[in-house]
């Protein structure tokens, strides 16, 4: 491949050492922002290979819904105990799964230098094994998810029809704007009864947004249905194809390029106490 075609796809996203960072996040707890990363992951698997990450560091779930039991953690491997292929569970052909331990702020308390450095080796494992990199935040507008949000290619909120939810989608992208200034944000609507309550919810999430701004913009990528299956615990099939329509306007443009320098590298602000 020549040179201008390989910077031109390195630029789009999909060259030699950059895959897709994706990260659903939402603020609201409780509005599928697991369930929606599990039916992207899922779908994503069968176009390449697909790393989740739970960084819900207060209650991992992500494990839960997709059946599995990690062995090792993401302690293990920052105590130095465990390799970073000891930490990915295999949750289906192509797709795995890095989970930290449940209640655990350890992280937080690492040495910077030496947080640096396996977050360097993280990023790299990521893109020398992957296609795609989805990181599932928990609830709340903590500084770390704000850090993953203002960083990754492609921040998604994920958000109910009630007002409560779209406040706090509001509240997640008026705080990633002031802190950070990421103007492009892509919105999920889940638990929906229609397309219409899809478009209201989206519209109003969009007007509040720029209003606080008008260089905000807010892109709906699509919805997921209500379904009394999901609240029983399993995932019905005709899920995967709103996830398709999901990940096919979000992807269909590449992304927004507001990113400049490594995602890792920017977490690990996190660590400079
Ligand atoms: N489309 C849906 N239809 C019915 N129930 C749903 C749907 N999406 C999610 N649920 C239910 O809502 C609950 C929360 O879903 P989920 O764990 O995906 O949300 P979350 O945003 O990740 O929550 P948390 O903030 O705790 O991480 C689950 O019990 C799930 O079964
Ligand atoms: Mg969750």
């Amino acid at each position: 491949m020549d040179k201008e075609k390989q910077l031109a796809l390195f630029e789009k996203g999909v060259g030699l050492r950059k895959i897709p960072y994706i990260a659903i996040g939402g603020g609201k707890g409780g509005v599928g922002k697991t369930l929606v990363t599990y039916l992207l992951a899922k779908r994503l698997s069968e176009k390449g290979k697909v790393l989740v990450l739970d960084a819900d560091m207060g209650l991992p779930d992500f494990y839960i819904l997709s059946g599995v039991k990690p062995q090792k953690y993401l302690e293990d491997y920052f105590e130095g105990s465990a390799t970073l292929d000891e930490i990915t569970t295999p949750v289906d052909r192509n797709f795995d799964l890095i989970s930290p331990r449940s209640g655990n702020d350890y992280l937080l308390h690492l040495d910077p230098k030496m947080a640096v450095e396996l977050l360097n080796k993280l990023d790299e494992f990521i893109v020398d094994n992957y296609d795609y990199f989805l990181i599932d935040l928990g609830a709340g507008i903590h500084k770390i998810n704000q850090l993953i949000f203002s960083s990754v290619d492609y921040p998604v909120l994920v958000l109910n029809p009630n007002i409560m939810s779209i406040i706090d989608a509001y509240g997640v992208i008026k705080t990633v704007f002031s802190n950070y200034r990421r103007t492009y944000y892509y919105a999920v609507v889940n638990q929906v009864r229609d397309k219409r309550e899809y478009t209201k919810t989206v519209n109003v999430l969009e007007k509040s947004a720029k209003s606080f701004h008008k260089n905000i913009h807010v892109e709906g990528v699509g919805f997921i249905p209500y379904s009394p299956k999901v609240a029983m615990g399993e995932i019905p099939k005709d899920l995967f194809r709103y996830a398709d329509t999901i990940l096919e306007n979000l992807l269909r443009d590449g992304y927004k390029r507001e990113t400049k320098g490594g995602f890792w590298g920017k977490i690990a602000a996190l660590f400079r106490h």
